[in-house]
């Protein structure tokens, strides 16, 4: 489901996507989603914070929303090659990944792109 709310106020130039309720990602996991045509994965980590970034690897393409999590870092699963949260930048010199905007409106998950 990937749904522009012209409701949810972004910056200029930004676009805000509702893509999907906050149940549908539990602490501790990712999922990956659509968002204005745009492919991310959205993790909730265990203290309750969201993420977000490109849905695919920007090492080798490998699915990021299935990658484990901790309050530093994303590891993808394929070569378990890290990612800061901070600023997307990589823990083994690969290039980084794209981080997104997510926040949690009236139950639902709003990835700006
Ligand atoms: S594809 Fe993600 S680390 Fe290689």
């Amino acid at each position: 489901m990937s749904v522009t709310d012209t409701r949810l106020e972004a910056p200029t130039g930004v676009r805000a996507h509702t893509v999907g309720r906050a149940e549908d990602v539990p602490p501790g996991e990712g999922r990956a989603f659509v968002a204005g045509g745009v492919q991310v994965a959205v993790f909730r980590l265990r203290d309750g914070s969201l993420h977000a970034t490109q849905a695919a690897c920007p090492h080798a393409g490998g699915p990021l929303a299935d990658g484990q999590t901790d309050p530093d870092v994303l590891v993808c699963p394929l070569h378990l090659y890290g990612f800061r949260w901070t600023d997307g930048s990589s823990t083994a010199g690969v290039p980084p990944v794209t981080r997104y905007p997510v926040r949690e409106v009236d139950g639902l998950l709003v990835v700006e792109t």
